[in-house]
């Protein structure tokens, strides 16, 4: 037989393999993100993210330290407080538990860039992302509390704010105000495509963020939607947003690659806490190598078009890449 075209000539050794390879993660590629809570020395696994903690902040700032020597340099940070209430006043208390993570981190550990993820879902009693009236999540009366959020997580340090909470206009006040704050110089990576996912069940564990009644669907995306993900990323690349997130990762890899080829931003995908869940558990019970997996994932989100990912393996797997 003699075929001129023999695709396998390129896989028969790693050398070759290595040298034809398309896509590589780096641990720069990584953003770790962390739950920080109240106390001190508070290491608590979370359940349902094995591998994965609520951090009280001195135990913090040794995990970004650790995370930092093995190469990971960038975090986002989640406040898990103990107080909540119906406006989520611990979102912008100037001694909230998220601003002091964010001073104690940027004062300890060197060369780290902390993000801050800007929403009050954690922060507020009923759980939802916004003020609540008449069983209604109000728009607009929430995007002045988040306006507050990112002047006072910027105050405390955050290199970037990073907007989760897809009420509409939510970049353009945000931008506003951290100009008017002097902190023109302040990245605002959005989470422009964000679906009503049932991914996030772990995470709303973890942040004890769970709606108290109803959903998020009256704000987060129908999955079944792809050009509406387009609407929503030209609206926050037009308020100004400078990167541009989509999340979760995996199941959305066509809207990844969408978007990186309409806008000429970074953007970033979050694997989220039920895909990293789903990988664990199969893993532990042995019915899947679990870093092979892993990584397989997370190469598929680059391949996609994912310049950044956020992901909960980040420190595990920083040192097995790059
Ligand atoms: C909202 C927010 C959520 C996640 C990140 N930011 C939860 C939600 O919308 O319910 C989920 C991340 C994950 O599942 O890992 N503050």
């Amino acid at each position: 037989m003699t075929f001129i075209h023999r695709p396998r000539r390129l896989r028969r050794t790693e050398a070759i393999r290595a040298l034809v390879r398309e896509t590589r993660l780096t641990p720069d590629d990584f953003v770790y993100p962390l739950f920080v809570c109240e106390g001190e020395g508070v290491r608590r696994e979370i359940a349902s993210m094995p591998g994965c903690f609520n951090l009280s902040v001195d135990e913090l700032v040794k995990e970004v330290g650790a995370a930092r020597g093995e190469g990971i340099r960038s975090t986002i940070l989640f406040g898990v407080p103990d107080e909540k209430d119906p406006v989520g006043s611990q979102a912008y208390a100037e001694d909230g538990i998220t601003q002091r993570a964010i001073r104690a981190v940027k004062r300890e550990v060197k060369d780290v860039l902390v993000i801050a993820d800007n929403c009050l879902c954690e922060y507020t009693d009923h759980g939802h992302c916004g003020v609540v009236e008449g069983g209604e999540v109000l728009n607009d009366p929430t995007l002045d509390l988040l306006a507050r959020t990112a002047v006072s997580q910027a105050e405390a340090g955050a290199d970037i704010i990073a907007p989760s909470n897809m009420m509409d206009g939510f970049v353009e006040v945000i931008r506003e105000a951290l100009d008017d704050s002097g902190f023109e110089h302040i990245p605002i990576m959005s989470y422009a495509v964000k679906y009503a996912s049932g991914f996030y069940g772990p995470f709303r564990e973890a942040a004890q963020s769970a709606p108290q009644f109803g959903d998020r669907r009256g704000y987060q995306m129908d999955p079944s939607n792809a050009r509406e993900a387009m609407k929503e990323a030209a609206l926050d690349f037009e308020q100004g947003a400078d990167i541009l997130l989509v999340k979760p990762a995996l199941p959305y890899l066509d809207i990844i690659r969408a978007v990186r080829e309409r806008f000429e931003v970074p953007i970033a995908a979050y694997q989220v806490s039920g895909e990293y869940a789903m990988i664990k558990a199969a893993g532990k019970l042995g019915w899947i190598d679990e870093e092979r997996v892993a990584l397989e994932s997370l190469i598929a989100i680059k391949r996609a078009g994912a310049d950044i990912i956020l992901t909960y393996f980040a420190r595990e797997l920083g040192g097995r890449i790059g």
